[in-house]
Order: structure tokens, then sequence, then C-alpha cells
């Protein structure tokens, strides 16, 4: 049976996106072989087959009765499992009621689907009418029970993205623990790879880091509750000699938000094993008869032209088949937030006085951060209270709001839903509502407690509370914040043989939360954050169209962060916003222009207090907004390039439009020094003729891209400049 982009021919399947192939074969004995994952290929053309060696200490399943060639630990696999005689790291291990570790999946049948699948309470892409993407599912059961695993493919050919994910289904009469279920494992055909990671920490997330894969595993992860700021779930593996712009390289993003494991490691036939998924440590997941677990999705790409390549198909998948609802795809309002300009010490007077400058700006909303509520005063006090300090806010939310919104202005609010202080009214009335480990003081982080995630009747309670709350303010916006890592994993509602299962219900009660949240206010803008970018995931991404990035506003780390975001993510779901000088976490001081033209490269905003402005600071600003207002456009829906790192003397990126007709230039000297070379052009059409006014010069596009560009002046240390080639015709036409 064959379809556009899925064929399936005598136990060979192929999936074919436009410029990529990922080919396995079902072999004699129902093992799901990996072939070849990446230049498009022929569905006919011939690919050499894993050779078969009899290796020693590699032995051969016992229902191979006399091919010592045959073994699971030398073939490349779809879904290895740990048992299995594969001594490899596994994709999937599993104890049986007897205690047994043992796993060993055959193939049992197949099914097409023209459609994308949805993952039940997790994110997944989706399809739309005209780009519905398609599925193929293959069916494996376990030689020794009836346990089965769905390996789910999902084809999304126009944006050469494929997706990964397992289903797990105990259909036998005993219960089933699941020690390891991760999404994909893929063995490329390759044993000289680099793997790029995006590594940091708490306001200096997702800066680059490549290291070789060899015999001694690369690998990184998470088991912090949260993607976490240390290492983001998504990398690259990159043929050696590969470049931004050629040679060959894989990415792999995760779809989830909680706790993961990355890791590529060569095996001993010189293939490279790749594996991602949740976490197995702090993992363990009890399945009944008839129950089925489902692993989170796991997006990937091939290019064969660099990692620009490869970013383009992560940030087309994401823009139009991951963030939902109206605002994915629209002008996000242009907002002030109190937290820089405030922090906790505010009162209507100042709220409203902050409205009032705003609008005078050109902004569009106010947002309303942390220390609204409750007895909020400072960061120790009142998570959970989720009703207004009438004191501070001189009335209810209802009337502020109104308030804001009559000078003009839309309400933004924020709230950190999944967390609890021990001095609240909500902890004094449920104790057991904080995850803790009975009779062990509680690890406080912020000082703060984790809310219980995993259970229904505290995630009913915060949507009744979040109702009540974006109800009664008519808010458009809401940021929802994240501020400590998950220590305690211990639910008093979960027995304990479920409690390996904490971490990963945690999340799910989080998804579920949002998704409720949504359907109940559709025209609501979520904008996702933790302490900055600690959950900047592909799985929040599906709920949150916007992630607060970094808490770092300072613009030239904000050059590095956005730098290494943009790899999977695009500009359309990056948090960014002017913030003030010398700046709060760096104490650095850089020009206003450069502030506004690194944020404008994401959703664009302010975190700063208009009183402290000077009239010229305030007329650059109304100049920028009016520039928000003109470039959106291109920074939310255009092709994004890097054309030069932040560790070169010119960091630069640019935006094209898709039809060719602009290419949007910025440029920032991140260190001093004299005449730096041309900035690289790319993204420009090259037989038309583009003008760029600012340095009234024009040219054709492959002039354009072939000298690059020289910005008019020499930029001292932290200057940008912001550059717009416009197309005024076609080669040949008279100017
Ligand atoms: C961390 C966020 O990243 C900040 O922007 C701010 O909202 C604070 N939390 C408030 O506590």
């Amino acid at each position: 049976m064959s379809r556009l982009s899925i064929t399936a021919q005598n136990g060979l399947f192929q999936l074919d996106t436009q410029n990529t192939s990922y080919r396995f074969r079902i072999d004699e004995h129902g093992v799901p072989v990996h072939l070849y994952y990446g230049a498009r290929l022929p569905v006919d053309a011939p690919l050499p087959l894993p050779q078969r060696r009899d290796i020693g200490f590699s032995g051969n399943p016992g229902d191979v009765n006399d091919d010592r060639g045959y073994s699971l630990d030398t073939l490349p696999q779809e879904i290895p499992c740990g048992g299995s005689g594969d001594f490899r790291d596994p994709m999937l291990e599993l104890v049986h009621a007897n205690g047994a570790l043992a796993a060993d999946l055959r193939c049992q049948g197949h099914e097409i689907l023209p459609r994308a699948l949805p993952l039940p309470g997790l994110p997944a892409l989706y399809g739309t009418g005209n780009d519905p993407g398609e599925t193929l599912i293959v069916t494996l059961k376990d030689t020794g029970s009836d346990v089965y695993a769905k390996l789910i493919y999902g084809v999304f050919a126009r944006q050469d993205i494929l997706t990964r994910s397992v289903v797990i289904e105990n259909r036998g009469a005993s219960e089933v623990t699941l020690e390891r279920v991760l999404s994909l494992a893929v063995d490329l055909d390759a044993a000289d790879l680099t793997m790029t990671a995006f590594c940091g920490r708490y306001a200096m997330e997702r800066l680059p880091e490549t290291c070789p894969v060899g015999r001694i595993k690369a690998e990184i992860g998470s088991v912090r509750g949260h993607s976490s700021h240390h290492y983001n779930p998504a990398f690259l593996l990159s043929r050696p000699g590969a470049t931004e712009t050629a040679g060959e390289c894989w990415g792999f993003c995760f779809a989830y938000s909680g706790n993961f494991i990355a890791s590529a490691q060569v095996d001993q036939t010189g293939r490279t094993r790749v594996l991602l998924g949740i976490h197995p440590r702090r993992f363990r997941w009890r399945l009944e008869p008839g129950q089925s677990f489902s692993a989170p999705q796991v997006l990937l790409s091939y290019s064969g032209a660099g990692a620009e390549t490869l970013s383009h198909h992560f940030h087309d998948v994401i823009r139009a088949h991951l963030c939902r609802g109206p605002w994915a795809e629209r002008e996000r309002p242009l907002l002030l937030n109190s937290w820089e300009a405030a922090y906790f010490a505010f009162d209507r007077p100042k709220l409203l006085a902050l409205a009032r400058q705003a609008a005078a700006l050109g902004i569009e909303m106010l947002v309303l951060d942390d220390g609204w509520f409750g007895e909020r005063d400072c960061d120790e006090r009142a998570l959970g209270d989720w009703f207004a300090n009438t004191r501070k806010l001189g009335g209810t939310l209802g009337a502020l709001a109104a308030d804001i919104r009559a000078l003009g202005l839309r309400f933004g609010l924020w709230v950190e839903p999944e967390m609890i202080s021990e001095d609240s009214d909500l902890y004094r009335a449920h104790p057991d509502w904080a995850a803790a480990v009975p009779d062990r003081p509680p690890v406080r982080s912020r000082g703060q407690l984790v809310l219980d995630m995993t259970r229904a009747d505290v995630r009913d309670w915060l949507f009744a509370c979040l109702y009540d709350i974006l109800n009664e303010s008519k808010a458009d916006y809401l940021k929802w914040d994240f501020n400590r890592s998950v220590s305690d994993a211990f639910s008093a509602a979960l027995p304990p043989e479920r409690m390996g299962e904490f971490y990963h219900r945690f999340i799910l009660g989080t998804y579920d939360l949002l998704e409720r949240l949504r359907a109940a206010f559709p025209a609501l803008l979520i904008e996702g954050c933790c302490g900055g970018g600690g959950r900047f995931d592909a799985g929040m991404l599906y709920y949150t169209p916007q992630i607060w990035c970094s808490d770092d506003t300072d613009a030239v780390d904000r050059v590095s962060i956005q730098y290494g975001t943009s790899f999977f993510y695009p500009a359309s779901t990056v948090g960014a916003h002017v913030s003030a000088c010398p700046n709060a976490q760096t104490g650095r001081s850089v020009p206003l222009a450069t502030r506004a033209e690194v944020a404008l490269a994401g959703t664009f905003g302010y975190e700063l207090d208009p009183a402290r402005l000077t009239e010229v600071e305030k007329d650059d600003i109304l100049r920028y907004n009016k520039l928000y207002h003109r470039a959106n456009g291109l920074v939310r829906t255009g092709v994004q390039y890097r054309l030069s790192p932040p560790r070169a003397e010119l960091a630069a990126w640019a935006f094209a439009a898709r039809d060719g007709s602009c290419l949007l230039v910025t440029v920032v000297r991140m260190r001093p020094g004299t005449a730096a070379p041309p900035i690289p052009l790319r993204g420009l059409d090259a037989h038309a003729r583009y003008r760029c006014a600012a340095l009234g010069e024009t040219h054709t596009g492959a002039e354009w891209m072939a000298a690059g560009l020289c910005v008019e002046r020499e930029l001292r240390q932290y200057e940008a400049a912001l550059l717009l080639l416009e197309r005024v015709g076609q080669t040949g036409d008279r100017e």
C-alpha cells in the first residue's frame, strides 16, 4: 500500500519528505531494522543491507537456530529492547510480573493513516486542511508476553519533518512495569558525528556546545522535573565539516517539558545509536492489564545543507503544526511588563502611572507580573493564594483591569500555578497538596515548594482559581511561570508502587490544566516561563505560542541566548523585551538601539519603568514601536538566517520575506575591534535588484550575496545596526 509519503512494500517501509527519506525493513524474524535516514532516495534505490557477522559476545535470539551471524546486538534497530541480547542502550525496558527484565518485539502488522495522529494528553504536531500529515503505525508484540508496542511515525513532507513516538499496551493478564520508555531510537550509519547540544544555566540558556560522538557516549538530560535551563531537549548531530550552510546534519527535538535523556554513541559495528525520551532515572510506570502508555513525541529532521536548513524545517513545522490558537500566527500586543519596572513594590497609582506612560509610548498592553495576589510582597510567601491583594491593587482585580483598559491598553497577568508557598492560606489548608517526602524537611528553592500536579483535585482547584481570575479581569494574556526544579517527587495521593510515575504525571497534569484553560479561554495569549527559559521546549509551545526566553535581559547576552534558541525554535516563539540600563542582571549598559534591535528578533516589549526614561529615549521608543509593527510580520513569518555567530566580532542575523521582497539584517558588534569583514548575506533572490536605503546602495541579490554587507559606519562595541534591503526590480529592469 502506498501513499504520497509513506511506502510500505514487502516489509520495507520508506517515509519520504520533500528532501529526505527514512527507510527500515521488517526482517525475516519480524524485527524492524533501520536502513537509512538522509537525502531523498527513490523508493526502489538499492541500499546495502546491514552486514551480518558472527561477532564474539553478541549472541543470537533464541528463535534463530543456526544463524550465528544474526544478533540483535549488531543490527540497527527501530525499537531496541533491554533483555533481548542487545547490550547497547535500549529504547525500552520492561519488567514482567515475575521480575524478569525482558522484551523482544516482533512485527505483527502495520497501518497507514492519511493524517497526523494526536497523542492523548500530550503535545503532538497536528495536521491542517491542506497539510494533514501522514502516519505509519507498526504494531509489534513481545515474544514472551502479551505486551504490544505501536511504533508511530508521522510525516510532514513539506517541512521535511518526521515524528516518532511509541505506545506500549499491556494486553496480558498480569501487570508489567516500564522501567524505560524512550520515544526514539535510530541507529545512524555513521561513526564520526559530533553532537551539538544547547546548554547553560539560569539566566544563560541554550548556548551551543559541540562534542565528538564516539564509543564514549555523548549524553545530555534533565531530572529537574522540567526540561531545564541546563540542557535543552533538542540537539544536532553533524557529519565532519558540516557548517551553518553546508554538510549533512540531523536534528532531534523533544515535544516534552519534563525529565529527558538524549544520547548518541558509536557501537561496535560503527553505527551511532541515537536515543531520546523521558529520562529513566526516577521513572517507573506500572501498566495494569488493559492499560497503555504513550511516550511523548520527538520531531526529527535531516539536512544536506547545514544547520540553517535544519532550523528552517523546525521553525516551519513549529509555527504551522505545533503552536495553536489565534495568537500563534498573529502579531502579539506590544507589552510593558511590570517586573523589572517595579518588582514587588507597586500599588494602584504606580500601576496606573505605568499604564498611562505605556499608552503614551504606543505600548498596547500592561502585564502585571508577580506580587498582585495574597500577601505577596516578596518571593517567600503567598504562592497558591490566587486572589487579589486589594490593598496593593486599591480594589479588585476586575476594577484595576477595567481602569487599565480605559487607558486604551490590554491587560495581562502573571501566575505561577504549579507552586505553593508554605506561608500561604493554601498550604495552611492543604499541606498535603505540596510535593514533599513524609518525615523529611522538603527541599526549598526560592523559598517555595511544588504543588502536586499529579492530583486531579489540585488541578480542579487551580482551574477554578484561574477561571475566576481570568473571568474577572478579562485578561488578554497570562504569563505562566515556574520558578524552581522539582526535587521531592512524592505525592500523598499516589500508592507506593506508582511513586515512580510522579514526574511524568506532573507534566501530564500541567498539560491537562493548560489544555482546559485553553478550551475555556480560546482567545487568551499564554506566555510560558520558567525563571526565564527553563522550560523552553516544543512541549510547552503546544500550549503557549511564546515563551520568555531568559531572565537575562542584557541585550549582549541575549544575542547569544537567542542565537542558541534559534537552532530549533522560531523567533515568533521567543519572548524578548527591552529593559533598563545598567542591566539588572549584568550591570552592563548598552545603547537603547541595541536593546531594541535585539528584542525585535522576538515577541518584543518592555521591562522597565517609563518614568525613568529621558525625552530622547521616549522618542526612540516611539520610533521602535512603529518599527515593531512594520517589522514583526517579517520576523514572525519570514525565514531566519544566522549570518554571523555571537563569537565573531560582529554578530548578525536576518529575516527574509518568503516572496523575496526584502531582507531585514541586524548587526551587533560584540567585541571591540577595527574593521570587521563584510557580513555574508543569504535569503535574497539572486536575480532581483535590492536597495538598501541606509547605505544608499542598490545591487542585485547575487551581488549582495557575493560581496556581503558592510555596515555604513564603524560600530563601537555593543552598538547595533538594522538594515533593510528592499526589492526594487528584477535584473534587466531599468531603475
Ligand atoms: C521569573 C520570571 O522569569 C520573571 O520574568 C518574573 O516573572 C519573576 N519570575 C517573577 O517572580
